[in-house]
């Protein structure tokens, strides 16, 4: 079968995640995806720094002729910020074009008007890397809960502000020494603000509760309290009393029936120790879900960090890839597409 031929713009920790988890499991990949899935051309600001990481055969171009050229089939959005890749993202599905992107800020703030125009074009706009990366719960709320009701989620879906908590009380170290680690990690946005303030959380919770609860996107509407106060002493306090201090990302149902008011919160909180959500320590991420069918189901693993969000982002690849090729693909698979229509229970 045909390659998948990919454009990725951004080779950032994202970006260049995405390229050598690709590289490093290709066969095992297009085994899994039926036909191999290719990077063909990136697009970075700075070309001569991107030379040396990239094999030979990789074009380097420029973000207009990759977004225009029909060699490509799917856009890996990798830049991050909520401007430039705003209008390329617009620009890849006008010209028919699906896209993959972990940009949660992205969809948080603009995601209704980027998904209706991938449901109008036919393509699909993927985005499993988002939200607590290798955790599949875009896939879980979609796919495997979609029979439920249901009643609330609750997550540990910031990896940077987890590993912050789990430091101070571990090292003693002061909140600027861990959140420096963390950057160096690459667990950290551009702006760490974002993830000590408790955006990033409230950026991935309206995703996760648009897709739980079928509403559209309500970024605006979530309260948002972050870490930033928080000293060691406060987290040590905690543990001497029993608890763990987690900046948890709530979204409750407030009643039975379907249009029932949200509540949707971000806010540091004391977890006894013996919680599910008290154990999961340094960069990972934890959520439970309660389904009225299926009941509490509880998800973990890696939150932060470039390979697990390339791996992620490589998922939605593969699940374009097992799609026939042609300008019909988004439509045969209309779950992959995160338009207002998809999320009406
Ligand atoms: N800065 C984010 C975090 C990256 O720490 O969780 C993954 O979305």
């Amino acid at each position: 079968a045909p390659a998948l031929r990919v454009g990725l713009i951004g080779l950032g920790h994202v970006g260049l995640g995405t390229y050598r988890v690709l590289q490093r499991n290709q066969a095992a990949i297009a085994a899994r995806a039926g036909r191999p899935v290719v990077i063909t051309q990136v697009a970075v600001r700075r070309r001569e720094r991107a030379a040396p990481l990239l094999a030979p055969e990789v074009r380097r171009v420029e973000v207009a002729d990759l977004l225009r050229d029909p060699d490509i089939d799917v856009v890996v959005e990798a830049v991050g910020g909520t401007t430039l890749a705003r209008e390329w993202v617009l620009q890849a599905i006008a010209q028919g074009k699906s896209v993959v992107t972990a940009n949660k800020a992205l969809l948080a703030l603009h995601g209704d008007e980027i998904f209706a125009a991938a449901a109008a074009r036919g393509v699909s706009v993927a985005f499993e890397g988002a939200v607590a990366v290798s955790i599949p719960i875009i896939k879980a709320l979609r796919e495997s809960l979609s029979a439920n009701r249901i009643d609330w989620l609750a997550g540990i879906i910031n990896g940077t502000s987890n590993f912050i908590l789990s430091e101070m009380r571990d090292t003693g170290q002061d909140f600027d020494a861990v959140l420096r680690e963390a950057q160096r990690l690459g667990y950290a946005e551009a702006d760490p603000a974002f993830d000590v303030d408790g955006i990033d959380a409230a950026h991935k919770l309206s995703l996760l509760s648009a897709l739980a609860f079928g509403t559209p996107l309500q970024f605006e509407q979530v309260a948002v309290q972050g870490i930033r106060d928080l000293q060691a002493q406060d987290v040590r306090q905690a543990e001497a009393l029993g608890y763990r201090i987690k900046l948890l990302g709530v979204a409750q149902s407030l009643g039975p029936e379907a249009n029932a008011p949200l509540s949707l919160r971000v806010q540091p909180v004391l977890l006894p120790r013996r919680h599910p959500l008290a154990s999961v320590e340094g960069a990972l991420n934890g959520i439970l879900v309660h389904g009225d069918a299926s009941g509490v189901v509880a998800y973990g693993g890696a939150g932060a960090g470039g390979e697990p969000t390339g791996a992620a982002v490589i998922a939605d690849l593969v699940d374009l890839a097992r799609q026939p090729p042609g300008p019909a693909a988004g439509l045969r698979v209309p779950h992959l597409a995160f338009h207002p229509e998809a999320l009406r229970p």
